[in-house]
């Protein structure tokens, strides 16, 4: 049985409009949002109303296709222009997730060869539907091969969301949980809460229960106790971007759960899709770290918790080294050993395809 039925589909392509879940709201309201214009599509990313990297990168595809249908212009040269200005503007919305990139440069990619102004506004939906199914078959793909990596009654601990949420569905590290529903493998999932903005908390607990999963909310202090103490067989995180040498920037407080790995002696695993390894990124020294308000820390839902004027240091993500990262599920395949020259030769690999 589908264990995803009674999750709702984060993005929804209704023609006119975009309508989104609104992540922000959850879990106490499931409140949709209709998206009508670009502005309202670059607010929703950059306030986390949708999130999570393939999740972004679908929402702004079609922010994209939406734009591109408002221009009233038949010189393609001059829509090319308005569209060039728009994805740029989307692709400020928010610095580290690499496919927001990835997905705004592929609807560019999409339009190289038409040949009149109707037939690019056409080409730019149907790449942004592209996107989305693709992803869904992608994380379904990510979910088969991670879960080839842990037994029946394994104790698994995550961060964030990298849920069905956060893509077009399934997820990526929560993809193989939702697969060993539907197959009647008994796992366990520790979620952390993931401060400052509890996308553990509010968003992975909410998803595994609705699908009948087994899991249970720890706060981020608590890892290292509950690997100890609940004998944790492995960590499982999503990514946002992977550098060329397999360094990962995810969700802050993922290097720390790396380090516990590494110390406890038990795999640390990155589940994403191609569309996250960012070749063109050398190293995780050259990932861009999103710093975030300083009340998503002072302030806790609406209530200030910590001293007027305090200094406030909110990096949404940190960079696990490639050395600490046991493999890298993708779509493709389980990756470990030299990152640098597997995901080259996978990449070549892709373009001869
Ligand atoms: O700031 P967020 O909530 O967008 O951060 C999300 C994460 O860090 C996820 O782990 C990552 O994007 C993968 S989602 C499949």
């Amino acid at each position: 049985m589908d264990s995803l039925l009674s999750i709702p589909r984060s993005v929804e392509w209704n023609h006119t409009h975009l309508t989104i879940l609104n992540q922000q709201k959850l879990p106490n309201e499931t409140e949709y949002l209709e998206l009508k214009d670009i502005q309202s599509v670059w607010d929703a990313i950059a306030t986390l109303k949708v999130r999570g990297a393939p999740a972004i990168g679908i929402t702004a595809a079609y922010g994209l296709a939406l734009a591109a249908h408002s221009y009233q212009t038949n010189s393609l040269e001059d829509f090319r222009n308005l569209l060039k200005k728009d994805r740029d503007y989307l692709a400020s919305a928010r610095p580290t997730a690499v496919n927001l990139f990835w997905a705004l440069d592929r609807l560019m990619a999409s339009i190289a060869n038409v040949s009149s102004v109707a037939d690019a506004k056409k080409a730019l939906v149907h790449e942004a539907i592209r996107i989305q199914s693709d992803d869904e078959n992608t994380c379904r793909s990510i979910g088969e091969h991670a879960l080839s990596l842990f037994q029946e009654g394994d104790r698994i601990l995550t961060i964030c969301n990298a849920g069905s949420i956060a893509t077009a569905r399934y997820g990526t590290a929560l993809a193989p949980l939702y697969l060993a529903k539907e197959r009647g493998i008994r796992l366990h999932v520790y979620a952390c809460e993931t401060r400052p903005i509890l996308q553990g908390a509010r968003l992975t607990t909410w998803e595994l229960m609705q699908a009948g999963v087994d899991v249970t909310l720890i706060t981020d202090n608590m890892a290292a106790q509950t690997i100890k103490t609940k004998d944790i067989t492995a960590v499982i995180v999503g990514a946002d971007r992977i550098a060329a040498n397999g360094d990962t920037a995810n969700k802050i407080g993922t290097f720390g759960l790396a380090l516990l790995a590494k110390a406890f002696n038990i795999p640390f695993y990155v589940a994403a899709p191609l569309s996250t390894i960012d070749l063109s990124t050398k190293t995780g020294a050259d990932i861009p770290i999103e710093e975030r308000p300083s009340e998503e820390i002072t302030e806790l839902a609406g209530t200030r918790i910590a001293p007027p004027g305090v200094k406030v240091y909110n990096p949404a993500f940190d960079v696990t080294p490639h050395e600490l990262i046991t493999a890298i599920i993708t779509e493709k395949g389980i990756i470990s050993g030299h990152y640098e020259s597997v995901l080259t030769a996978l990449f070549k690999e892709e373009i001869k395809r």
